[in-house]
């Protein structure tokens, strides 16, 4: 692999241990993957740093890490922690506390932002064919498909390893020539978010290549974060380009591709397939915010919920980013009804407390997960459906 001659002195050692181990890292990736050279990246990504999901590998890792005291040389923010950062919730556990503190402080030490959530892209917009090294799948499906940015799903160690060194390999969607679809899907009009879940996770099982979706220009940023959030958890679809949403010039589409059509009976037959139906259990935990809700939706939520309140036997969990603890007005008027609104934090990187029979969201990557990793009976309905079940006036 081509380096340049600052590249070759971090590689040496001259900048320190850590730089250098960080560059051997990207170094060896890189050239497995054919990458002829490194490139600067402007925002990094961390995943994996939620305890409940590393343990105490992780948690050594880090720490020997954090002895040669290195300093992350990219804007770089981090994923979900395994619990809430206001330390109040009663649905996510605090068990793992101590050891979540010690790893927010290795990376805070480092230089992370204290973002602690899915969508980095609220805090930061990526810009049109920037270069970034990502390790959120829906948040690099985001970055690639809506923003129009350049980035691989990576995983913890490659980002950190990135953040470090400022730089990433060359190979991938970094290409133009691996931004290619393979096939081109004309799907239905949506009626809400959880319609775009259920599209998202069928295109995810179905398609196996990149795919480009036409018939999504009128997509709200919501309605595409929640599909491509979907597509990337059954698929590992890192770049959907959706036409009239995905800035062009950053894909192409190869000629003589596979077109077909999705109708809305093909996607009914899938939701069977998938979702139980929406209804209340003896104890039902209600989850939404995946990927993290941003400010408008979690303001949206707070309107429904005016002047209404959780049927009994409810328990209601939102996410959101981690640097949502100023926004206590919103948070108050949401726990009046019975609300939780966990900070920087989500179910599926953490234990939670309760034992519900069903749970109800509008996410297909949280059906996705809940279904096929915790075994819960999750139900995929959107969130006006929703409210209007679990609560009364
Ligand atoms: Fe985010 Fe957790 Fe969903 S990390 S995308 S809220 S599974």
């Amino acid at each position: 692999m081509y380096l340049t001659k600052v590249e070759e002195r971090m590689l040496g050692g001259e900048f320190g241990e850590a730089m250098s181990v960080a560059m051997k890292i990207l170094v060896k990736v890189g050239e497995a993957l054919g990458a002829s050279r490194l490139i600067e990246v402007s925002h990094v990504h961390i995943s994996g740093v939620s305890y409940s999901n590393i343990g105490e590998p992780g948690l050594e890792y880090l720490e020997k890490l954090a002895s040669t005291k290195p300093k992350f040389s990219a804007y770089t923010t981090v994923n979900p922690s395994c619990v809430d950062l206001s330390l109040s919730s009663k649905i996510v556990s605090l068990e793992d506390w101590e050891k979540q503190a010690i790893i927010n402080g290795i990376l805070e030490s480092m230089g992370s932002r204290t973002s602690y959530t899915c969508t980095p892209y609220l805090l930061r917009r990526p810009f049109m064919l920037e270069h970034l090294a990502w390790g959120e799948s829906s948040a690099v499906a985001m970055a690639n498909s809506f923003y129009g940015a350049f980035t691989n799903r990576e995983g913890g160690p490659l980002t950190i390893a990135a953040a470090i060194a400022g730089r990433t390999y060359m190979a991938g969607l970094h290409l133009m020539s691996e931004r290619r679809a393979k096939y081109v899907v004309k799907t239905p009009p949506l009626n809400n978010e959880a319609e775009a879940s259920l599209l998202g996770l069928y295109i995810g099982e179905r398609y196996s290549e990149i795919t480009q979706i036409t018939g999504a220009s009128e997509w709200s940023h919501s309605i595409v974060k929640e599909f491509l959030a979907a597509s990337a958890a059954s698929g590992s679809h890192a770049l959907v380009p959706l036409d009239g949403v995905t800035p062009r010039g950053t894909y192409v589409v190869e000629e003589g591709v596979e077109r077909t059509t999705i109708d809305r009976r093909e996607l009914e037959y899938y939701y069977d397939n998938v979702s139980k139906a929406l209804e209340l259990g003896e104890e039902t935990l209600v989850y939404i915010g995946c990927p993290h809700l941003s400010l408008s939706e979690l303001r949206q939520l707070s309107i429904m919920f005016d002047g209404r309140r959780l049927k009994r036997g409810v328990h209601f969990l939102v996410t959101v980013p981690g640097t949502y603890r100023a926004f206590r007005d919103i948070d108050r008027s949401l726990k009046k009804a019975g609300v939780e609104v966990a900070i920087g934090t989500c179910p599926i990187v953490s234990k939670i407390t309760v034992k519900p029979d069903v749970v109800l969201t509008n996410s297909g990557k949280a059906l996705f997960y809940l279904s096929k990793l915790h075994k819960f009976n999750v139900s995929l309905a959107s969130l006006v459906d929703i409210v209007k079940l679990v609560s009364e006036k």
